[in-house]
């Protein structure tokens, strides 16, 4: 299906792309923003950017009328992460992230301290990194399968009132069976297959592989942010081209 005309139900944004603005400053961020447009993806700030220009930066793209992603992968005790996800909700970010792992009641305290918000942001568990393969797993002391992990995590995410989780598309199919059609499904690890290189991620697949899996929002980064022409990368992509 044309990802432009699937119904995304949650805040229904017309396109799955969340850009991963993973550069080390503000100027060259507003530059590379400039040749984008609300309509065409969604943005995704990180632990780089963030560090580097903080709360400015997000609010002037917020400003500019993009839905943003926070992701700052949370992952601390329930009151310190319950209330960094009520000052991403003050923020009017549209997503923000926390680690799955952080457990339970780390999650439930985050979801009631954004509950009284008008328009709250989607939060997110993430499940296990897309850069781990099995390997990376077992030598932090996890020994049961990847899908295992991230289905077992994701489902902790679903009890605790999250709205949905970050993981691979190679587990979409599996957590869309499992948790339903609503919960959200927000996938890193996207190659084009014009990529000559993975880079530092393992668990990877095509956007539309991704999409036809379950995906509902695709992270995306070096593929486009490296792109000799970015605008026309996301532009094929929103069309079902790649
Ligand atoms: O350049 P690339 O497409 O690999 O960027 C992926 C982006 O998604 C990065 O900003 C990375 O921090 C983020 N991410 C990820 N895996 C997760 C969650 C977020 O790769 N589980």
């Amino acid at each position: 299906m044309n990802p432009l005309i699937t119904d995304f139900r949650v805040h229904a944004p017309a396109t799955p792309v969340i850009v991963a603005l993973d550069f080390d400053n503000a100027s060259t961020t507003l530059n590379f923003v400039r040749q984008l447009r609300p309509e065409l993806c969604q943005l995704k700030i990180g632990k780089e950017l963030f560090t580097a220009s903080g709360r400015s930066l997000a609010e002037s793209l917020i400003n500019q009328g993009f839905k943003l992603f926070l992701d700052l992968k949370f992952h601390d005790i329930p009151n310190t992460v319950a209330a960094a996800c009520k000052a991403a909700a003050q923020m009017g970010v549209w997503m923000v992230d926390m680690h799955a792992s952080g457990g339970k009641r780390m999650m439930e305290a985050a979801a009631d301290a954004v509950a009284h918000f008008s328009s709250p942001p989607l939060l997110i568990g993430v499940t296990v990194l897309t850069s781990m393969a099995q390997q990376d797993l077992a030598e932090v002391g996890v020994s049961c399968s990847i899908e295992e992990q991230v289905l077992r995590l994701a489902s902790l995410a679903q009890q605790s009132g999250l709205n949905g989780v970050v993981s691979s598309a190679q587990e979409a199919e599996l957590l869309k069976s499992r948790l339903g059609d609503d919960f959200v499904l927000v996938t890193p690890g996207i190659r084009l297959n014009t990529d000559n290189t993975q880079d530092d991620q393992r668990r990877i697949m095509t956007p539309k592989a991704a999409l036809a899996s379950g995906s509902h929002y695709l992270v995306i980064g070096r593929p486009i942010t490296q792109a000799a022409a970015p605008a026309a990368v996301l532009s094929d992509i929103n069309l079902g081209l790649l």
